[in-house]
């Protein structure tokens, strides 16, 4: 028996990385995906990929900081499935000039993280959870960061952006409990996906164990487990979006090798 048999998910940022990762495994376990990506070559790929595995898998180009186009990708996928019981927001992500709120550009650093971040989950949750609503009730989940649970000095803006998203989840899951709806979201720490190794190079993830450090970079030393796999991550989404977790709403979940515990 499959986990999401029946199950339409809406993934957005599901071109690359985490998204992409739980797109496929939400695939494996009997969900049709809608792949909301901004970039058409990734987002056209993973759709294929889930097809070629026996998925059902649909593109939908989207850009999740501009309304009108997660209308018009929430009324493509309701048309091509039918329904909505799922909402991932996983696109994000920091960037390299992010830093401290007295130095940080406004403009090329602050706001445009807030808006892929923040204002992205926001419009999702704007337009999908209604459809959510409409099936019967249903599951979102929101993508934050061990940042948000300690502050990733000195990623001023991304901690901002990732705490606001557990503050709006718990909201969100106290708001929409009566429509059937839960919400929940995932600090991550550090997650092996491509984007990342090019950022930070082998040294970011060296040691697979917590015995096993040779060649791992301080920080990774920081991590009382270790970093992370994409489908770590996947892993814990997929369980957030079935009914396995039917009394969990509201919740922001550490998945960061321990890293925050301490
Ligand atoms: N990778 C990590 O170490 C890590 C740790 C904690 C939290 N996170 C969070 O997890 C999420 C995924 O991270 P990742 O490392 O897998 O990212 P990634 O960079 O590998 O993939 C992000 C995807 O989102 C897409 N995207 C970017 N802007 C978009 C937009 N406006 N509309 C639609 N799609 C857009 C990109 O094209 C890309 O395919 C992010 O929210 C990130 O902040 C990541």
């Amino acid at each position: 028996m499959t986990r999401l048999g029946g199950k339409v998910a809406f993934i957005t940022g599901a071109g690359a990385g985490i998204a992409r990762s739980a797109a496929e495994l939400f695939a494996r376990e009997g969900a049709r995906i809608a792949v909301a990506e901004i970039d058409a070559a990734s987002g056209a790929a993973t759709a294929q990929r889930i097809r070629e595995q026996g998925g059902q898998a649909l593109f939908i180009r989207t850009d999740v900081t501009q309304e009108a186009s997660v209308r018009e990708a929430t009324d493509a996928a309701l048309r091509e499935f039918g329904k909505l019981d799922v909402l991932f927001n996983c696109a994000g992500g920091s960037l390299i000039e992010d830093g401290v709120v007295t130095e940080v550009d406004l403009d090329a650093v602050w706001k445009r993280t807030m808006e892929v971040n923040l204002l992205g989950a926001i419009l999702c949750c704007r337009h999908v959870i209604p459809r959510i609503i409409a099936a019967g009730g249903g599951s979102v989940v929101n993508m934050s960061s061990g940042a948000a649970l300690r502050g990733a000095s000195p990623l001023h803006v991304y901690t901002a952006a990732k705490g606001a998203i557990v503050s709006l989840t718990r909201a969100l899951a106290g708001t929409y409990a009566r429509g059937n709806v839960r919400v929940n979201a995932i600090c991550a720490g550090r997650i092996q996906t491509e984007r990342n190794v090019r950022k930070y190079g082998p040294a970011g993830f060296g040691g697979g164990s917590s015995v096993d450090r040779q060649g791992a970079s301080e920080r990774v030393k920081d991590y009382p487990l270790w970093v992370g796999q994409p489908i770590d991550i996947a892993n814990i989404a997929l369980f957030l979006a079935g009914d396995e977790s039917r009394m969990i709403t509201g919740a922001a979940i550490p998945a960061d090798g321990g890293r925050s515990a301490y």
